[in-house]
């Protein structure tokens, strides 16, 4: 009998139910710590895995008792909130997918595991697979924006780097695809509300993304906090079970969310934490995170008949053959036993500094960027630009909140002559203006002036929606008031954007002579901004978000169907808002670089394209500008006709290039036709012949589109 069948047949019900349940660290000024309760509990191996516990030492008691005084010595999970780094952090998720670069994807995620599994832990809540069409939610920060496959292409990405090639590493963790599925789609954009979409948009949209997490192989999965239809997450056997399991063939760990089994009772959907703890086992959840309605109702859900021993043991056998995987049975000690190297940490901050500057999307530049030697005067006016925690975002792990490089820091640790003289002006959020007139005054001096405004670290990730996505405070005022004293000086302004979203931020974006979307950069933001301004690197992030023009528009996405009155404002009977655009200001994909890009004589291999070809898209790229600079070339496909209403434009594929003035060269991006499939009238893939138009260009703005026509035929006999 193996290890796990021998555990299992000597374990009580109460260790059993240990094994199924996740406690909290607590947090002291030293740092987590774990509850006198929960170091009893573990003692006994009636709690069997931690979250929030971070540091090798603290880790390394904690495994102790579980293994050296239990009965049973079963090792702890540990898992946290890795989600873009551990101490060292990277940009947040959004801005790391502007950077349309799976390779820096896996590999921040890699850093981020070595880091962490230094600190002892073995298990990572991420990567986050929301798709979110919707600014208002603060959690658009920790996803991959508004594309499904842009999704899909960050969790193989994610799931890869985490957990490397190996589990049992002692560097690897277990990666946690969340939140499944469809948070992104919370009704109003408000956190935790319902979620009520049709089932195509389910397939179509929010699944995708965790389907490539299964098929990388992640270890784990945890359920939404949000009911989808009426039935909450945590409960959704359908879904859990039926699609997960058994259609995607996942045969890892699912575990709630905190205290999502708990919360069974307020969705009205449980009487008791008896009936929650039973509905969310039978619906396939494994772990209970901090309901404690595992350990506290399953027993008397067992007596009732409400559930069956044969599926606790189940979640309990999947449970050990993942602590298996990770070697924890082998050396519970594994993880934590050898601190990081000075070299290796120094290394880490400069991946950090390289993916802050490749995460920034540069919006709008009328030729201000990169500076001119000639600006010897820099005033940075704002209150994001010595906002050192701020640039850590709203998952910030286990960094210190005077660590990240501030912009101001940045900035003023160039080697030169420039100046960078300095005002807030006014708080984040709040309404005291007696900031204003010193912010002003600098710019009497200053060459050029940089604006650095936005949100706060916490105005967006969880429990963060927003009503009103302009700038917070009386940040417009002072922003307004520094472009109206600009223009009378004939002084540029750029301004840099801080937030976890799209903002809706038209008058700034017209008034100033640049505008950078740096999301929050992470541990090296002042450096990466830095590089960038001063044109050490170009600029190449793309947004992964549509940017509305107006509050009216969201949810805004591109990937829209059409519909059967296409908007045209010459016909009044048709699809469009009477007071604002129908497009949005920045369409998915936008981005300026220091370069000139044009693209040119688009040309596919094939006319006639069976299910199992693959395609190769070639166009022409010329760099006409006066900067090397890297572009990036997306693929879209649009199905004109079929048995289903398919979107305008589908992302399936970008190709990147780099190019030194007067350079041209030529971008080929392989398309496997089988991603030409699409979910028919019954909701199963199907490949149908027809028409579908290739699409390729610099943003999913089909005006600025090249495009070619190719045929879907029957498989040849
Ligand atoms: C939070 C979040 C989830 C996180 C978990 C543990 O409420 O919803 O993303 O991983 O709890 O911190």
């Amino acid at each position: 009998m193996n290890r796990i069948e021998r555990l299992i047949g000597e374990m009580s019900l109460a260790e059993k139910l240990g094994q199924l349940t996740m406690t909290a660290a607590g947090h002291a000024v030293t740092g987590p710590i774990v509850a006198a309760d929960a170091t009893e509990a573990i003692k006994a191996g009636t709690i069997g895995n931690l979250l929030n516990l971070f540091g090798a030492d603290r880790v390394r008691e904690m495994q102790r008792l579980a293994v050296e005084e239990s009965h049973l010595g079963i090792p702890l999970l540990i898992g946290f909130d890795v989600v873009h780094g551990h101490r060292t952090l990277f940009p947040i998720p959004l801005g790391e997918a502007a950077s349309f670069d799976p390779q820096l994807w896996a590999l921040t995620a890699r850093e981020a595991a070595t880091e962490a599994a230094a600190d002892g832990l073995t298990m990572t809540f991420a990567p986050m697979l929301d798709v979110s069409r919707d600014a208002r939610w603060g959690r658009s920060a920790e996803g991959p924006g508004e594309d499904p496959w842009l999704g899909a292409r960050m969790a193989e990405a994610k799931v890869r780097g985490f957990q490397d090639a190996d589990l049992c590493a002692a560097d690897a963790l277990a990666a946690v695809a969340k939140h499944y599925c469809a948070y992104g789609a919370v009704t109003a954009g408000r956190d935790y509300a319902s979620v009520d979409i049709s089932e195509r948009t389910v397939h179509e949209v929010h699944m995708p993304p965790f389907a490539a997490a299964v098929a990388a192989g992640v270890a784990a999965v945890m359920p939404a906090f949000t009911d989808l239809a009426g039935i909450p997450m945590t409960a959704n056997g359908a879904l859990l079970t039926g699609w997960l399991r058994r259609r995607l063939k996942f045969d890892g760990v699912i575990v709630s969310d905190f205290n999502a089994v708990g919360e069974l009772i307020r969705h009205g959907i449980a009487a008791d934490l008896t009936q929650a703890a039973a509905l969310a086992l039978n619906a396939g959840v494994d772990i209970d995170m901090m309901a404690d309605a595992y350990r506290r109702g399953l027993p008397t859900a067992l007596e009732r008949g409400w559930v069956s021993m044969a599926d606790i043991d189940a979640s309990v056998r999947r449970v050990l053959r993942l602590k298996a995987r990770l070697g924890l049975f082998d050396d519970p000690y594994r993880r934590g036993k050898t601190p990081e190297a000075a070299p290796v940490i120094a290394a880490r901050r400069q991946l950090a500094r390289a993916a802050g500057a490749r995460a920034i999307v540069m919006l709008k530049n009328d030729g201000i960027l990169p500076l001119a030697e000639s600006v010897r005067n820099l005033a940075v006016i704002g209150p994001l630009a010595d906002a050192a925690a701020e640039m850590r975002g709203p998952w910030w792990g286990a960094a210190d909140p005077e660590d990240p490089v501030s912009v101001l820091a940045g900035l003023r640790g160039m080697l030169g002559e420039l100046r960078v003289p300095h005002q807030p002006g006014v708080e984040i959020d709040g309404e005291n203006v007696a900031g204003f007139a010193g912010a002003l005054e600098l710019c009497a001096q200053a060459d050029a002036i940089l604006l650095c405004v936005g949100e706060s670290a916490a105005m967006s990730g969880e429990a963060a929606s927003r009503a009103h996505l302009g700038l917070p405070g009386r940040q417009r005022q002072l922003a307004e008031a520094v472009l109206e004293r600009a223009r009378a000086l004939r002084k540029p302004v750029i301004a840099v954007l801080f937030s976890g979203r799209a903002l809706i931020v038209p008058w700034l974006i017209e008034r100033a002579d640049a505008v950078l979307a740096a999301w929050f950069p992470g541990s090296e933001a002042g450096n990466a901004i830095a590089d960038l301004i001063m044109g050490r690197v170009s600029p190449s992030g793309r947004t992964p978000v549509s940017w509305p023009c107006a509050m009216g528009q969201v949810p805004l996405f591109y990937g829209q169907r059409p519909s059967g009155r296409p908007g045209d404002p010459m016909d009044r009977f048709t699809s469009k808002y009477l007071d604002a655009p129908d497009a949005p200001l920045f369409a998915f994909g936008h981005g300026l670089t220091y370069g000139v890009f044009a693209l040119s004589d688009l040309r596919v291999t094939a006319d006639r394209v069976s299910e199992n070809d693959t395609l190769e898209i070639r166009v022409d790229v010329a760099n006409r500008g006066a900067r090397t600079a890297e572009e990036t070339v997306f693929l879209f496909t649009h199905d004109k006709l079929a048995s289903v209403a398919r979107p305008l434009l589908e992302l399936k594929g970008f190709g990147k290039i780099r190019l030194n003035p007067g350079q041209s060269g030529t971008v080929t991006i392989f398309l496997d036709a089988n991603e030409l499939c699409f979910l028919g009238p019954d909701l199963e893939p199907v490949f149908e012949p027809g028409e579908v138009e290739i699409l390729v260009g610099p943003c999913a703005d089909r005006s600025r589109l090249l495009v070619a026509t190719i045929h879907l035929v029957p498989p040849r006999p």
